[in-house]
This record gives C-alpha cells, structure tokens and sequence, in this order.
C-alpha cells in the first residue's frame, strides 16, 4: 500500500533512481559517488549504492537519503561479501569441500551478522555457477562441479544470509549470480561468450538457480556474457519466461556491472536507450554502474520502446525489497550497534573449524603426515608462507590485508618448542631466483620441509583466467631444486598448494611426501593448516571439483555422458587422447584423511521404488587406522537404459561420519525416487521405470564404489 502510494507520488527521475546503483568511492575528504555526487543521494536520483564500508559512512548517506530527500526512500547499501565480511572463510570452492549445508549456513550466517552490524543490507552472493573449465578463475567463488552441490548450497547460503526474515538486524537479501551458464565460457576465457545445449542448462546450470529461488532468494543477478547469441542482461526468455515465470522469482533483478551499457558492446543495442530498454524489458530491475536506465529510459521512453508501467514494476520490485528488508521500518537498524569482541571470537573460531575442514589431503605416502611426534626442526618455505593478505583468496570484502594467520604464524604457535625456519625462496610470480640458494640452505638439518606454493588471491575470482594451470612464476623450478635438496638429506617435503582452482602439477604430487590442497582458507588459515599437519585434527575436506593431470583434459567433470566407445587404455578406437590417460589427477570427491576407512554391505531398500518413495541406502563404515577422522560419503546413480543418454555417474546424495579408531557406524543416505526425474527427449521432466545402479563409496571414482540395483516402478 504505501509502496503503490510512493509511486503514485514519485517523478521520472526518482522512480530511475530506485532502479540505479552506484559505487562508492573513497576520496582523501571520505567516500564519494563515482561520477556523481552526494547530492544525488538528496535529490533520489541514486537509490542503491555499493561498496560503502563502515557503519558511520553508512548511515551519514542514509541520513541524507531519509532525512533530506523529497520522498525520504531509504537508501539499500549492498557489497559483495562471498566467504565472510571482516572474519574471512574459506572461499566457497574450499568450503564446498565440507559437503556440509549446515556448515555453508553458518558461515553465511555469521558473515551476515558482521556485515549488517556495518549497515550492509544486501550481498551479492551466493555465486552458483557450476564450473567444470579451472582456466575460468571464478570457479573459486562457486561450489564447484555438480549440480546438487549447486543446489545444497544454494539452499544453505540463502538460508544463511538471510536468516528467518529478511527484516532482522542481522540479516543480508542474498543475490543468486551469474545467471546462467557464465562458467561454460569459450576456452575458460573471463567474459568470453558461451555456448550451452537446452539440456546442460536444464541439468547443469539451472538447477542451483531453481533451489536459491524456492529457498526465497531475495535477488538474481545476470551474467556478463551472451549465451549463444543473447547476452544474459538482455535474455527476455531466461529472465522473464524461466527466471520469473517457470521457477517463480518474484525478486528484484540486478545486472552485473555496467552490463547494460556492454550490451552496445555486445552489438545488440545502438546506444544507451535501446540498451535500456532490452534489459528492462527482460526483467532487469537495478542498473549496476552503468547509468544507462537514468540516462537511456527517458529516451527509451520518449521513442516508444518501454512503456511507464515497465518501469513502475521495476521500481515496484526495488521498493518491495527495502520494504522486506525492514528499512522503511527503521533505516539504521543494520549498523545500530556495534560489534562485540565476543561475538567476534566466536567468528574467528567458526572460521577455524570450517577452514580446517576445507582442507584437502590429496596424497600422503608413508604416512607423511601427521607431523607425530612434534618436528623439532621445520623449514617452512615458499612465497605463501607467511603471506597474511593472500590467505585471503579473491573477493575479500573488508577484510584487511594484515592479521589473517599465515602457515608460519599457525606452526610457530602450535609448535612452541620447535625451531621454525623461513624463507619465501621466490615470489609467486615473476622471473627472481636469487632467493633459491638461501632458502635451500634452511633445507640442511631440519626434520620436514614444508613448501608453500600457488597462486596469488587475485589470480582467481573475476578477471582472472589462466591459460597455463601449473604453478606460476619461477616456483616450479624452486619447488624441484628443494624436493632434492631435502629429499638427499633425508627429509621429508610436505607441499601446500594455495588456489582457487585446481592446479595441473602431475609432476608435483608425484614426487612430493604428501601434499595438501588449502585453496584460500582465510582468517584462520594458519591456524587450520597447523591443526591438520600436527595431527590435532585430521583432514576431511573432499574436492568439490576434478583435478586435471594435463591442460587438455580440460574441461573435465565426473558425470560425462558415455560414449558408444567407452574409453579403453589400450584400444586406440576408444574415447580417449594417443598421448595422456583420460583418468584425472584426483576424481570428484578425494581427499585422505588420518583414519583408514572401509566401507561395505551396502544394502538398498525398497528394491522397487515408486516415484514417491524414497531410495535409503545403507552402508557399514569402518575406521580400521588409529586416529579419529571423518569420512564422506557419497551416493552415485547410473541410469544404464534411459530414454536420453545419462551420464556415467550422478550425484544424489552425500553425507558423513565421524568415527574413533576401531570404530563402526551404519550411513545411512537417502534420496527420494522423484529425484530420479531427468529431462526426458523434449527436455520435460520424466520418471522412467527401469534399472538403476546405486554406487556408494568416497569419490567419484567406479573403482572404489559400491553397487546395488534398484528397479524404478510406474505408479
Ligand atoms: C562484477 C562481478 O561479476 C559480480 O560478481 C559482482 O557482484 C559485481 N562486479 C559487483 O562487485
């Protein structure tokens, strides 16, 4: 009612100022607007600002806004917070590899809490891109590979940020992004267009979008690109037709930024006004930074080609979101009062607990690792040792550079006793190998050698494809020279390889003693790594996406569809390279933990299931090692005779166990028979009666899965 009020009352240029965001910027004086100024903030021509920190900032503009303009509309303060505000989690490709949703909640939970108590009111984030090309680097800021990961996250996230009701003092609106299929870009390249059959987008990347929307996702935003000839921005047909119409999203459409001026770029739209009226008319409701709606929709209007009601449901849709939000209610609400150091403490220590089981032990021969009994001597070097700001990983929000605990910081506090020796030995990038001599020095005496290799934070999230995937810079060669130079004293090489992706290093993993995944586990970086590598906690995390051994594996992801020449080492006339085995690096799902697990019996019931059953899959999981370790478990389907061919392994569910030495537990996983649905040959859902294979076991790998079979039943 009051929304249709304010409406009824608002001027052109106040209803195109809801529909505008715009970032801030900081100024020696203080914040400021890009290319605009405070006053449009008094004059309602800016609605939405990003990238405002700090709750005084916040509310001094608010105050503008609802103190001193004609209409008093709150002003809606949204940043991009994907794994934490100030107290940083792991980024979410680390974090997928939990296969936890109530962990993905909490953290989502607690990073909206520290962002409101700074007057954020929406994130954009989660991102659920499915991303199955690591040239691409924004496979960091997602969940990885598979679809029901997607979708589980989606979930989790949204639930997390936005809490009971959107309303709450701790509450972020969540955005669901890149609306759809952005990971598929051509060759893995940032921004590239892309092309995607119906059906990989009804199987693959439409269903994490469809979960955060019937979990009540507040926002959607678009993709940069263009699929297949139609850039996301202006995407009529999957905006409105599939977004809005078939998955029901009743939400507020933000573009990316300045995507609607890049649709002149793109080449599907003369100037600002059509470019305007493309995206409004697919259903984009707020113009990130490009200004095209302040500038384009009143000539967009005047030639014709948006009528004023399209703008008013828009604006309608923005002023629906402040509402829910609270902030009509009370505007300062978010960022009323401070933050406590208690609160804070507990933050840290969920980061810790998360970032220690995000981290994945993808080899450890001769029981490498643990460091037990405690090393006296350690030489802990590479360019990521001691490197507080990359620990941060991409999309850092308002953490700061210093403070987050590095490798070195981690095992100096929990080896008091031990004599800690470091040294970076090269830069992350760059041709400098002066540093090599001396840092290999530091190899002579010491019990381990911990090396500490990757990428740089930024060499992942936006902006940053790779075309080579081994480790950058001159790490390689320092990499070898100190896997000799400890190996002919006699001492063991732990590798810890930081990325938002994974790396091709064949030659690494085979050569090193063990060799961790961090990723970027943020704040608690050290802390975590340092709880693993001394044993006081086993690793558990699982890689949410397939490790190439070589470039051109790529892209590459478990659930290929089969071929009528399945791969066969040894027969040239199979699907398969002259030069490389098909078989990745690591499969979906690996990870070693401390404790030696067995799995067996694995028992299916009902043998018969109708669509509305659900599958129970029951399995005895065994720790035959001696120290306590979690084990994940997951469940697999193959549809062997379908109507479409399926793929050779699906996703279906997953869980875990936490078990002490010698001990057992029945898992119990289960998912219901409707599940089973696939888009049948006209891409409609369909039930097919028949055989299907249930696989059980640790990762997506056949050789170490379980199987039993059940027969879908009509009816
Ligand atoms: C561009 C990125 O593609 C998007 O993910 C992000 O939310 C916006 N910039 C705002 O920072």
């Amino acid at each position: 009612m009051k929304i249709d009020a304010l409406l009824e009352n608002m001027t052109l240029a106040e209803k195109l100022g809801q529909l505008t965001m715009t970032a801030a910027g900081h100024a020696v004086t203080g914040p400021v607007i890009a290319g605009d100024s405070v006053e449009a903030l008094r004059t309602g021509t800016v609605g939405n600002v990003l990238n405002l920190i700090g709750a005084d900032h916040v509310h001094s503009w608010q105050r503008l806004a609802v103190e001193e303009s004609r209409l008093r509309i709150p002003l809606l303060f949204a940043l991009d917070i994907l794994h934490g505000y100030r107290t940083l989690f792991p980024i979410a490709l680390a974090e997928a590899g939990l296969f936890d949703p109530a962990s993905w909640a909490a953290t989502a939970r607690a990073a909206a809490v520290e962002a409101a108590a700074e007057g954020i009111a929406l994130t954009f984030a989660p991102m659920l891109d499915i991303a199955r090309d690591p040239r691409w680097g924004r496979m960091a800021e997602g969940p990885g590979e598979d679809p029901l990961v997607g979708c589980r996250m989606a979930e989790a996230k949204v639930r997390g940020f936005q809490g009971e009701s959107l309303a709450g003092s701790g509450t972020l609106a969540a955005t669901a992004k890149h609306f759809v299929g952005y990971a598929a870009v051509t060759a893995g390249r940032e921004y590239a267009a892309l092309e995607l059959s119906e059906r990989t987008l009804e199987e693959v990347h439409l269903p994490p979008f469809a979960a955060a929307v019937e979990a009540g996702v507040a926002a959607v935003m678009p993709a940069f690109t263009d699929l297949a000839g139609v850039p996301l921005t202006a995407h009529r047909r999957l905006l409105h037709d599939t977004l809005r119409e078939r998955l029901g999203f009743d939400g507020v459409l933000v573009s990316d930024y300045n995507a609607i001026a890049e649709l002149i770029q793109h080449g599907v739209a003369a100037d600002e006004g059509e470019a305007a009226a493309l995206s409004l008319k697919a259903g984009v409701d707020i113009d990130m930074m490009a200004g095209a709606y302040r500038r384009g929709l009143p000539v967009a209007l005047q030639r014709g080609l948006v009528t004023m009601q399209e703008i008013d449901a828009s604006v309608h849709r923005v002023l629906r979101l402040k509402e829910r939000l609270g902030l009509f209610e009370d505007p300062f609400r978010r960022g009323a009062r401070p933050d406590t150091a208690v609160a804070l403490e507990e933050r840290r220590r969920l980061a810790r607990e998360v970032a220690t089981r995000a981290i994945v032990m993808l080899t450890n021969t001769r029981d490498t690792l643990p460091l037990d009994p405690p090393p006296k001597r350690l030489a802990v070097l590479g360019p990521l040792a001691d490197a507080s700001a990359e620990m941060r990983g991409a999309w850092w929000a308002a953490a700061p550079a210093e403070g987050q605990v590095t490798l070195v910081q981690g095992l100096r506090d929990a080896l008091p006793a031990a004599e800690i020796r470091h040294a970076a030995g090269v830069a992350i990038e760059g041709t400098e190998t002066s540093g090599i001599a001396p840092a290999l020095a530091l190899c002579d005496g010491v019990d381990a050698v911990v090396l500490c290799l990757g990428e740089a934070a930024i060499m992942s999230g936006e902006a940053a494809s790779r075309a080579h995937l081994d480790l950058p810079g001159a790490q390689r060669a320092f990499a070898e020279a100190a896997l000799d130079r400890a190996h002919a004293r006699g001492a063991r090489v732990i590798t810890v390889l930081f990325s938002g992706r994974p790396l091709v290093v064949p030659w690494l993993t085979a050569r090193a003693d063990a060799v961790l995944a961090a990723w970027f586990l943020g704040s608690e970086a050290g802390n975590a790594l340092a709880d693993v590598m001394t044993g006081r906690r086993s690793p558990s995390g699982r890689t949410a996406v397939t490790w190439p051994r070589a470039l051109g594996q790529i892209p590459i992801f478990y659930a290929e569809r089969p071929s009528g020449r399945p791969y066969a080492r040894d027969n040239r006339y199979t699907t398969r390279y002259i030069d490389e085995p098909n078989e990745p690096l690591f499969p979906f799902g690996h990870g070693l933990t401390y404790g030696r697990f067995t799995l067996a019996g694995l028992r299916v019931s009902p043998s018969t299931p109708r669509e509305h059953d659900t599958i129970e899959a029951q399995v005895e999981v065994a720790n035959e090692g001696a120290r306590h370790a979690t084990e994940t478990v997951f469940l697999f389907i193959r549809d062997k005779v379908a109507r479409v061919t399926r793929p050779q392994l699906e996703l279906k569910a997953f869980g875990s166990v936490t078990l002490a030495p010698g001990e057992r537990k029945t898992l119990t996983l289960a998912v219901s028979a409707g599940e089973l649905k696939y888009p049948g040959p006209d891409l409609e859902p369909i039930f097919d009666p028949g055989e299907i294979e249930i696989l059980v076991g640790p990762a997506a790998d056949r050789r170490c899965l379980l199987a039993a079979t059940v027969r879908l039943a009509a009816g």
